[in-house]
């Protein structure tokens, strides 16, 4: 059976039109993709328009072809807002989610002695770049303990914002390291209740589930477009709240897209998000994103946060029963990245024997996850990231393919 028809009777009569879209994603004729938490596949609508822009910066020159597409590159901007309950002008493209961490970051004047609260949880860059702003500024990080049952406890967390009143409160909607979905709203509140600045990195909920920057209450949220989203590499976005803006937070390298030099001391910045941008763009990758995230608005986000975590649901239920094999996934709510652990077994042979067989998953480690794969007492994991494309017949495939493996 081609990958592209194994669609059952029950998925051709569910919400979503899983036959069309499959036929509408050239990879899943060759693979069964379960790595979207590290890049979701192009539907066929993202590919034609990066193609075409390409096409025509060939012909006509790459500065004239970003005027004439003017039209979609705003589309980036209105999809991105639309999807996430902002307005276009909270919006900034960024290359990765990393550089809108970053530069978000760098908008913050800390000083010795600030707090960063976090969580155990928060991705491995951010915790990174905590640690490197501990060198340089001398802040302090503190993590908020997590709740027995996994995930981080609300409660000793808003006990810990009203003890140290923190810079920055920073929390990770999902991690990369587990099915973790972290509760970002129930901090939010708290975090607006004590009016402390608050940034969310969702790069992996984004496109999976819906995400509202107002439910949420974040002032500043980052996210990556290549994931849930399915949009090319090389690009993700900074959300900027208008509490932000009006503040006159500012990255600390500010260029001439981010303001205007209009004397010789000074500069002017720019009302909107785009004080967070660069002059440069890569168009062609900045059209792909609003095409993606077009698409996604048109499959329907509720649908697909129905549907993704209840197929890595049902992988997690087919791997949870393999002898051998620990499912690593905590929390009182999972998403759509499944991880386990699995007896006899090196990590680079491992993966190597799921390519072998067509299957894309992703490789986790303990410098991924120091506080996760600590409590865990795991050094590595695979990961399967599953997304709505995918088939009940290709998770029910692997899980089988997992337990011949673990024999
Ligand atoms: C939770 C989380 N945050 C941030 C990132 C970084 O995204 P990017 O590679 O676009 O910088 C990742 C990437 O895997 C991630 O999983």
């Amino acid at each position: 059976m081609r990958a592209k028809d194994s669609a059952s009777t029950a998925e051709r009569k569910s919400l979503l039109d899983i036959v069309a879209l499959r036929a509408d994603t050239p990879g899943c004729e060759h693979v069964v993709h379960l790595n979207n938490a590290g890049c979701g596949l192009l539907a066929t609508p993202v590919l034609t328009t990066m193609l075409d822009h390409l096409h025509l910066e060939a012909r006509i020159g790459g500065y004239e072809a970003s005027a004439a597409r003017a039209d979609g590159v705003s589309a980036f901007y209105t999809e991105i807002a639309a999807l996430i309950g902002a307005e276009p002008r909270n919006i900034a493209f960024s290359g990765s989610a990393t550089h809108a961490y970053a530069t978000a970051l760098s908008a913050i004047p800390f000083a010795a002695g600030d707090v960063i609260l976090t969580t155990r949880n928060d991705f491995v860059s951010n915790q990174i770049a905590f640690l490197s702003l501990r060198k340089r500024f001398g802040v302090r990080v503190v993590h908020a303990p997590d709740a027995p049952e996994g995930g981080v406890d609300v409660p000793a967390m808003a006990a810990l914002m009203r003890e140290h009143r923190p810079r920055l409160v920073a929390a990770t909607h999902i991690p990369t390291n587990s099915g973790l979905v972290q509760p970002v709203a129930e901090i939010g509140r708290h975090c607006r209740e004590l009016d402390l600045l608050y940034l969310v990195d969702a790069c992996q909920s984004v496109g999976q589930y819906p995400v509202d920057v107002t439910e949420i209450g974040c002032d500043l949220l980052t996210s990556t477009c290549r994931k849930f989203l399915r949009g090319p590499r090389g690009s993700g976005f900074l959300y900027v709240s208008d509490r932000v803006l009006t503040a006159g937070y500012e990255p600390l390298f500010i260029d001439m897209h981010g303001a205007r030099w209009t004397a010789p001391g000074e500069y002017r910045r720019s009302d909107t998000a785009a004080r967070f941008e660069e002059w440069e763009f890569p168009y062609t990758t900045v059209l792909g994103c609003a095409a993606a995230v077009s698409y996604t608005r048109k499959v329907g986000i509720d649908a697909i946060a129905q549907r993704t975590p209840a197929l890595a649901a049902r992988l997690r239920h087919g791997l949870e029963v393999i002898d051998g094999v620990r499912v690593l996934d905590r929390g009182p709510r999972l998403g759509a990245l499944v991880t386990f652990a699995i007896r006899g077994w090196e990590p680079a042979p491992f993966k190597a024997a799921l390519d072998a067989r067509a299957v894309n998953s992703a490789l986790s480690f303990r410098e991924f996850a120091q506080y996760d794969f600590g409590d865990k007492d795991v050094d590595w994991c695979l990961r399967l990231s599953p997304h709505y494309y995918n088939t009940t017949e290709e998770i029910d495939r692997v899980a089988a393919m997992v337990a011949e493996l673990a024999r």
